[in-house]
C-alpha cells in the first residue's frame, strides 16, 4: 500500500464537532460586532511581502523567521498573511475608505506563521480581528474592550484577565529604549542568547522573554510608563477611567510590549490560566502611525484580534458553552418504495423549517435506528411499505422511551412542530 499523505505540520483539519464550536463562536461574535456597528471586510490571504516588513517591522520574530514567503510565477515576492491588520490598512488606503472617516471593521480567517507548533500555537491558525480608524481618543479603545467583555459574557466564558500597557509615541519610546539598553548592558553577562541577540536590534522584546532565568532582570527593568509623554499618559489614564466606569477590572503590566512593531500608546491582552503556555486569547492596541507609514494620510487606528483555536479550546472547558446541532428527526427508509418517497417527504418537512437527516444508502431497521440515535435526533420517522400504503409515518420519540405513534403524512408537520413546542408555520 502507498504511504498516506499527511497534513502539513502545524496545520489542522477542523472536524465537524470542532467546527460546530467555531460556528457558535462566529455567530455570537458576529451578533456582538454588529450590535456595535462594525462591518465585515474580506481580504486576500496573499499580500506582497513588503507590506508585512513595513508594518509588523523587519526586526520582529514574525518577519525575521516566521513568514511563509515565496516568489510566484511572475517573480513577485508574496507572503501568506501572518496577521490581518496590515492587509486592512493596505485595503483602506487603496480603496480610499480611511481618510477623514470613522470606520469600524472586522474580519475572520486563517493566518500563517512558521512557529514551533505546540498546543494553542499552530502554523495555520485563525483570527477574528476588529479594527477602527479615524478616532484618536481613548473612548474607542474602551469600546474595543467593552466588545471583548460582552463577547466573553455572551459565550459564557469567565476567568479572563485583562492586562494593559502604554507604549507611548515613537519619540518617547526611543528615549525609553535608550534607558532600557543602558540597564540591560550592565547585566550583559546574565542575559540569555536570545536577549543578547535582541539587545541592539529590538531590546523591548527582551521584556517579553518567557525564560525563567530572565524574569528577575525583567522585573527590575525601568518601566516604559515612566517615560510616557504627557498626552500619552493622559490618554492612558482616561482609558483606565472609562474601564473603571464600566466595571471592567484590569492589571497594568509595564513589561507587555507585543510582538509587532506598529503599536503606539495603548496595548492590551486578555489571558487565561486554563490553557497552559499559550494563554493569550485576544490581543491588540492602538497603531496611530501605521496608515501614514504604509503611504496613507495620518489616521489614528486601534484594534484587536482573537485567536479562534485558543478561544474554542477555552469554550470546550466550559461544558455548557456550546449547543451541538442535532436534527429534529431522522428519516428511516425501509424498502425500495420508501427510499423513493422518503427523499421528497424530507424535502417537504424541511420546507416547514424542520431539520431532517434522511437515511441514504439502504440498510435494516436496527442499523438505521442506531444511526438516528448517534446523530442525537429527537424523532425517528419510519417509512416502510405499510406506511406508504396508508399515507402515514411511524414516529418514534427517541427521548420518550421510544414511544411510537402512527401519524398521517398530511398532519406530520403540525405534529412534529407541536411535539417540539414550536408554532407550526403551515
Ligand atoms: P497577535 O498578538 O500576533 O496580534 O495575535 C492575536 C491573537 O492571535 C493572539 O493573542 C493569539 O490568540 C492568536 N495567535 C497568534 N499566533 C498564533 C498561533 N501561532 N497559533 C494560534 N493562535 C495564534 C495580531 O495579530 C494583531 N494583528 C492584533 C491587532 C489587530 N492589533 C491591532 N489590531
Amino acid at each position: 500500500m502507498r504511504k498516506a499523505i499527511q497534513a502539513v505540520r502545524g496545520m489542522n483539519d477542523l472536524l465537524p464537532d470542532v467546527v460546530e464550536r467555531w460556528q457558535y463562536i462566529e455567530s455570537v461574535t458576529r451578533d456582538v460586532l454588529s450590535a456595535y456597528g462594525y462591518r465585515e471586510i474580506r481580504l486576500p490571504v496573499l499580500e506582497k511581502s513588503e507590506l508585512f516588513a513595513r508594518s509588523i517591522g523587519s526586526e520582529t520574530d514574525i518577519v525575521e523567521k516566521e513568514m511563509y514567503s515565496f516568489e510566484d510565477r511572475s517573480g513577485d515576492n508574496l507572503t501568506l498573511r501572518p496577521e490581518g491588520t496590515a492587509g486592512v490598512v493596505r485595503a483602506g488606503i487603496e480603496n480610499g475608505f480611511l481618510h477623514n472617516q470613522i470606520q469600524r471593521l472586522w474580519y475572520a480567517g486563517p493566518m500563517f506563521r512558521h512557529e514551533r507548533p505546540q498546543k494553542g500555537r499552530y502554523r495555520q491558525f485563525h483570527q477574528i480581528g476588529v479594527e477602527t480608524f479615524g478616532v484618536d481618543s481613548p473612548d474607542i479603545d474602551a469600546e474595543l474592550i467593552l466588545i471583548c467583555a460582552r463577547l466573553w459574557r455572551n459565550l459564557g466564558l469567565n476567568g479572563l484577565t485583562l492586562q494593559l500597557n502604554s507604549l507611548g509615541t515613537d519619540e518617547s519610546r526611543k528615549v525609553y529604549r535608550g534607558e532600557l539598553v543602558n540597564y540591560l548592558k550592565q547585566l550583559k553577562s546574565r542575559l540569555d542568547d536570545d536577549s543578547l541577540r535582541r539587545l541592539e536590534k529590538n531590546p523591548l522584546r527582551i521584556l517579553d522573554s518567557k525564560n525563567p532565568a530572565m524574569q528577575k532582570i525583567i522585573s527590575g527593568a525601568p518601566s516604559i510608563l515612566d517615560y510616557l509623554d504627557e498626552p500619552s499618559l493622559r490618554h492612558f489614564e482616561m482609558f483606565g477611567d472609562y474601564l473603571k466606569q464600566a466595571g471592567i477590572s484590569y492589571a497594568i503590566n509595564h513589561a507587555m510590549v507585543r510582538g509587532l512593531d506598529y503599536y503606539t500608546r495603548t496595548v492590551f491582552e486578555w489571558t487565561t490560566d486554563r490553557l497552559g503556555a499559550q494563554s493569550t486569547v485576544c490581543a491588540g492596541g492602538r497603531y496611530d502611525r501605521l496608515v501614514e507609514h504604509l503611504g496613507g494620510k495620518p489616521t489614528p487606528a486601534s484594534g484587536f484580534a482573537l485567536g479562534m483555536e485558543r478561544l474554542a479550546d477555552l469554550l470546550a472547558l466550559h461544558s455548557d458553552g456550546v449547543r451541538t446541532k442535532h436534527p429534529h428527526a431522522y428519516m428511516i427508509l425501509l424498502g425500495e418504495a420508501a427510499q423513493k418517497h422518503g427523499l421528497m417527504l424530507s424535502e417537504r418537512l424541511r420546507d416547514a423549517e424542520l431539520h431532517i437527516e434522511c437515511h441514504c444508502g439502504g440498510g435494516g431497521l436496527k442499523a438505521q435506528l442506531k444511526r438516528a440515535d448517534r446523530r442525537g435526533a429527537r424523532f425517528a420517522l419510519l417509512l416502510g411499505d405499510e406506511e406508504i400504503r396508508n399515507r402515514s409515518v411511524s414516529v418514534k420519540d427517541l427521548r420518550d422511551g421510544g414511544a411510537q405513534s402512527s401519524v398521517s403524512q398530511e398532519k406530520l408537520v403540525e405534529y412534529l412542530h407541536e411535539k417540539l413546542g414550536r408554532r407550526s408555520k403551515t
